[in-house]
């Protein structure tokens, strides 16, 4: 309710509101936002940049869904804003939503293609499942967690795949091991033409590595740090094919078999000290409103 009344002393004509919020797993939240100009044109692969208030800083998330007027993202709280946006609840309103950014998914007529989500990167598969699936594939999804408390999606996956395979780390849930060892599985048993990986960096570089040797075009949807996503600070340059690539704009999908992982690695952890201390001043902070957080400018 707050954050709708900040909204509105602000003078705020478009109103981004939280239509759906819930927590799908331990720190993991769905959202439904009302942001008519991107359900519009929002296309599989694509995301968006959100601003929760005028104090707070822009952070891209994949668009999940499209429903009518609305976007769904899932997020896990890594930090300071994630952990903001786990605050809001339905009817909360949503400073900035800027989108669809980044291009889309190379959605074509192949054969029989896989989507392979890792963790909270399953938010992007079935998008891109159904994507391929309405453009006459056979389509394959492998999505995998630490533990069955963290596998999001399963029905959403399983109404949309023609086979769906689920690894949990622990064994807990599925096959015990990870999405990559029932890849090379399904590799060596037929042909698959396309590849889609989506997930932690550690896990494209190693699923990109089983892709190699067959010579499956494989893709990597990658989450180098963003600021402006437009092209012009630099902050998400990727080096793909030894080539400076910026992921806001000439991605964020990339060729995984040329993409310089390690780099990509090295670049996500260059404001950990910052981002510690961002999340440390917002948990010690009450807000005027009474919440955790400073918010209420
Ligand atoms: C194209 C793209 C799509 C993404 N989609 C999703 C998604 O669907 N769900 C999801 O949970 N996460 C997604 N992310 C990652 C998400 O943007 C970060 O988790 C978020 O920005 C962290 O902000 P924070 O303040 O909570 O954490 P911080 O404490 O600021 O950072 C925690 C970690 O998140 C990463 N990060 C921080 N700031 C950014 C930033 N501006 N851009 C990208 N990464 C950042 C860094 O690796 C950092 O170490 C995506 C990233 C990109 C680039
Ligand atoms: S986010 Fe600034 S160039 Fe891509």
């Amino acid at each position: 309710m707050y954050k709708t009344l900040i909204s509105m002393e602000q003078g705020v004509t478009r109103l981004y509101r939280v239509d759906v919020a819930r927590e799908l797993a331990d720190r993991i939240y769905e959202l439904w936002i009302r942001a008519p100009h991107v359900a519009r044109h929002a296309r599989a692969g694509q995301f968006l940049i959100l601003r929760l208030h005028d104090r707070g800083e822009r952070i891209p998330l994949t668009i999940s869904a499209v429903g009518g007027d609305a976007v769904r993202v899932i997020f896990m709280t890594v930090g300071k804003t994630t952990q903001e946006l786990a605050s809001y609840r339905e009817g909360d309103i949503i400073r900035d939503v800027a989108g669809p950014m980044g291009r889309p998914s190379e959605i074509g007529r192949y054969g029989t293609c896989c989507i392979i989500g890792g963790g909270v990167g399953i938010a992007s598969a079935p998008i891109i499942a159904r994507g391929l699936k309405e453009a006459g594939n056979r389509v394959i999804g492998i999505i995998g967690a630490r533990s069955a408390d963290l596998l999001i999606l399963e029905d959403e996956m399983r109404e949309i795949c023609d086979e769906l395979f689920i690894t949990t780390d622990d064994g807990s849930r599925g096959i015990h091991g990870f999405p990559s060892d029932v890849l090379k599985r399904e590799l060596e048993r037929r042909r698959i033409d396309r590849v889609w990986i989506i997930g932690p960096a550690m896990m494209m570089k190693v699923t990109a590595g089983v892709t190699r040797p067959y010579g499956v075009k494989t893709f990597a949807s990658l989450n180098p740090i963003m600021v402006d996503g437009t092209g012009m600070c630099g902050s998400c340059r990727v080096t793909v094919g030894g080539e400076t690539k910026f992921a806001c704009v000439d991605g964020p999908e990339f060729d995984a078999h040329l993409v310089d992982f390690d780099g990509l690695m090295q670049r996500q952890r260059i404001y950990l000290d910052q981002e510690k201390m961002a999340l440390e001043r917002y948990a010690e902070r009450t807000c005027r409103c009474g919440e955790a957080g400073d918010h209420c400018a």
